[in-house]
């Protein structure tokens, strides 16, 4: 049986989140981490085939943490299960772009603690799982908000407080978005510690701006949730640009804002930790191709159109 889990998207508020403002994020199911786990010949040990990464990782402890994040989700799995290490191979795919604000990190580990604990007859539940991802999370970005692993374990939008229960939304409108990935890898570590290097420095001009953001995404859920595509693709714009004051977009970033906007997108803003990785562009479905044009002629490397359905209310996360 195949496990999967989704990429995401963050619509508003990436890197103020760090800092207790809220996020919104959604799932982004054409791009998928798939996981299966079959059972091994008896003596054989745990073993995970990591096809994109052409690793095969042999997990040999449950309780020394090895320095491999896909080995240390095996290793938690099997600490909160009690149980010893199996005689399994699990084969772990994904169509997600490494290092490019769309959750590869978590989504790998989702589909591969679903396919171990399935594989164990114990499943886990959500919040469990999302505790867990959130653990591996950590050996990639040192201090995630955990808006990642909560978006991809729900495979749900989410409105996203650090330390809160995510809460559910209603969408009042389907949203449209294209989504253009610059093809530039970059470390959402290094754009974290760049913003926390600010904040440190000048804590009254950059924890204002935190604060501004926060606001805009208040503001942005209830757009949201009226289906006021006009004002979202505004608060967008202006997310941009205090992303852009915090110095985590990048030139390319910014040239395929512009092109976006250009090609009659109604906003467009950089989406996770910037200066590479991907951007957004909120879109009427009619100009949805000629706005993907505009990106890729601007030098998107890739383009995807996604719509997130109407939902009122907002959908249980359970
Ligand atoms: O994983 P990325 O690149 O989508 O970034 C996650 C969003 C940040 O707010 C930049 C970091 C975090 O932990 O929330």
């Amino acid at each position: 049986m195949q496990h999967t889990a989704p990429a995401k998207i963050i619509l508003f508020g990436e890197h103020a989140v760090v800092y207790g403002q809220p996020a919104i994020a959604v799932p982004f199911n054409t791009l998928q981490a798939t996981a299966t786990a079959t059972v091994a010949p008896s003596g054989s040990g745990l073993s995970i085939h990591a096809r994109d990464l052409n690793q095969v990782l042999q997990v040999q402890s449950v309780a020394e943490t090895l320095d491999h994040a896909l080995a240390y989700a095996a290793q938690l799995t099997l600490r909160q299960l009690n149980a010893p290490i199996p005689d399994l191979t699990i084969e772990l795919w994904s169509s997600i772009p490494f290092a490019s604000g769309f959750g590869s990190g978590a989504a790998t580990a989702t589909a591969l603690i679903r396919a171990l604990s399935h594989a164990l007859g114990q499943p886990l539940d959500k919040e469990v799982l999302n505790g867990l991802v959130y653990e591996v999370e950590k050996m990639h970005h040192g201090t995630p908000s955990g808006i990642d692993n909560t978006v991809i374990v729900m495979n749900a939008p989410v409105y996203f407080v650090r330390g809160q229960q995510p809460q559910p939304f209603g969408v009042g409108q389907p949203l449209t978005f294209v989504i253009a990935n610059t093809g530039v890898a970059a470390s959402t570590k290094e754009t974290v510690s760049a913003v926390r290097g600010l904040v440190e420095q000048a804590h009254a001009v950059y924890g204002a701006l935190i604060d501004q953001i926060g606001q805009l995404v208040h503001e942005a859920k209830n757009h949201i949730e009226k289906g006021y595509l006009i004002g979202i693709g505004h608060l967008m714009n202006l997310n941009h640009q205090f992303l852009n004051a915090l110095t985590v977009s990048s030139p390319l970033l910014d040239d395929l804002v512009h092109a976006a906007m250009k090609a009659g997108a109604l906003g467009a803003k950089l989406s996770g930790g910037g200066r590479g990785g991907n951007m957004i562009a909120l879109v009427d479905p009619a100009d949805a191709e000629r706005v993907a044009a505009a990106l890729r002629s601007a030098g998107a490397a890739h383009t995807w159109v996604m719509t997130v359905a109407a939902t009122q209310p907002a959908p249980s996360l359970q």
